[in-house]
């Protein structure tokens, strides 16, 4: 028996969390994955009592199979140090490189630009770079808190994690449309800019079946609106890829229906991290507002990447359903709770077998 590690965190991430736990026991007892929960209480209230201590991600990867990540960020750790070490921890020290984020949209009435007439024009992945950019914290600051103070935040490319993230972005092409977009702003970084574009000319060499093209950041977020259905797959860095992904999102339905997968494309032994785009949504917690489905298209994700077809196939379709019809959480025009839409995804994939 493989077991999950869980990591419900902060805010609505223990509320959207407890849903997908209810999913996976139904899940569990349709298809018998075989897959037990742990559950790891690292949190800000953890980090408050304990700090650092007992938080090792890499006996995550020893112990288990995946991780299911709530979200992280609290008030009261305003640098976001515990976010940073734990999330930061996963990526870095387990190398998951590459970010899933796929956009869909289930129902025209969930797109709210009024030239998308048809659900398949908006069917996209954000594939981003996920352990580098302007996320590594290399940096510092001069003459902090003086009229002079000066603040430098370094963005680091290398080749290797370029190759792997670009390489995996034409792999998922290729099982999909065929077309894969590069977004960069090389011509405004001359440093990072030629690494990425060159790295993107000699990988698409061995995959002449995918249509390539380019586009710079700025221009994207614009064409992203204007014309959603011209992408299939965006490659990006990590910085220009977590924007875009959240504006993306808002094309399908929003952060409520916005899953994540972070995986290490050379590790066949674990799956990775899969986690809602959204973060603690401090606004909503406590209330019943907070949308699961994010949280459970994340788990959704991890099944598929653990080769678990029917159970993937079964928690998409209860996903279609619930999206289709009228009992909804508050972010998308209904009045349902959180746990109102865990209930009916439950209820749809213990259908599963008897349809
Ligand atoms: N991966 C993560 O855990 C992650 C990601 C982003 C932000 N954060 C952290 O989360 C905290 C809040 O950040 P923020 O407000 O910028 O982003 P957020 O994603 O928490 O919230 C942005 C907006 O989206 C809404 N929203 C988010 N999730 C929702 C859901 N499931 N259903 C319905 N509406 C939802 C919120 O109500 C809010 O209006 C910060 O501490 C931030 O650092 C964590």
């Amino acid at each position: 028996m493989s077991s999950l590690a869980v990591i419900p965190g902060d805010g609505i991430g223990p509320e959207v969390m407890a849903e997908v736990l209810k999913v996976h026991a139904v899940v569990e007892d349709v298809f018998g994955t075989g897959l037990k929960t742990e559950v790891l209480p690292w949190s800000a209230d953890w980090f408050l009592e304990h700090g650092d201590v007992g938080i090792d991600v890499l006996a995550v990867r020893r112990d288990h199979a995946a991780v299911l990540l709530g979200a992280l960020g609290d008030a009261r750790i305003p640098d976001n140090r515990h976010a940073i070490r734990i999330i930061g921890g996963l990526r870095q020290q387990l190398e998951l490189g590459v970010n899933l984020r796929p956009v869909r949209l289930r129902a025209l009435a969930h797109c709210p630009l009024k030239h998308v007439t048809a659900v398949e024009d908006v069917d996209l992945v954000v594939v981003r770079e996920n352990t580098e950019d302007v996320y590594v914290g290399v940096g510092g600051a001069v003459r902090a808190g003086s009229p002079a103070h000066v603040a430098m935040e370094v963005g680091v490319h290398s080749r290797w994690a370029v190759d792997r993230v670009v390489t995996a972005a034409f792999e998922l092409a290729r099982s999909r449309r065929r077309r894969l977009t590069l977004v960069d702003k090389s011509n405004a970084m001359p440093s990072a800019g030629p690494l990425w574009q060159g790295r993107f000319r000699a990988i698409a060499a061995s995959y002449p079946e995918v249509e390539c093209d380019h586009l710079y950041v700025d221009a994207a977020a614009m064409e992203l609106i204007r014309n959603p259905a011209r992408f299939d797959v965006i490659v990006a860095g990590n910085l220009f890829g977590d924007i875009l992904s959240d504006e993306a999102s808002m094309l399908a339905g929003g952060l409520g229906v916005a899953p994540s997968a972070s995986y290490d494309p050379e590790d066949g032994s674990f799956a990775g991290v899969f986690e809602a785009v959204h973060g603690s949504a401090p606004d909503l917690v406590g209330t019943g507002r907070a949308n699961p489905l994010a949280s459970v298209m994340s788990y959704s994700m991890m099944l598929g990447r653990l080769g678990l077809r029917e159970a993937h196939a079964a928690v998409e379709r209860a996903v279609d359903e619930v999206l289709c019809g009228d009992l909804l959480t508050p972010d998308l025009g209904g009045t349902a709770r959180t746990g109102d839409v865990g209930d009916l995804i439950c209820r749809a994939v213990a259908r599963h077998d008897k349809d």
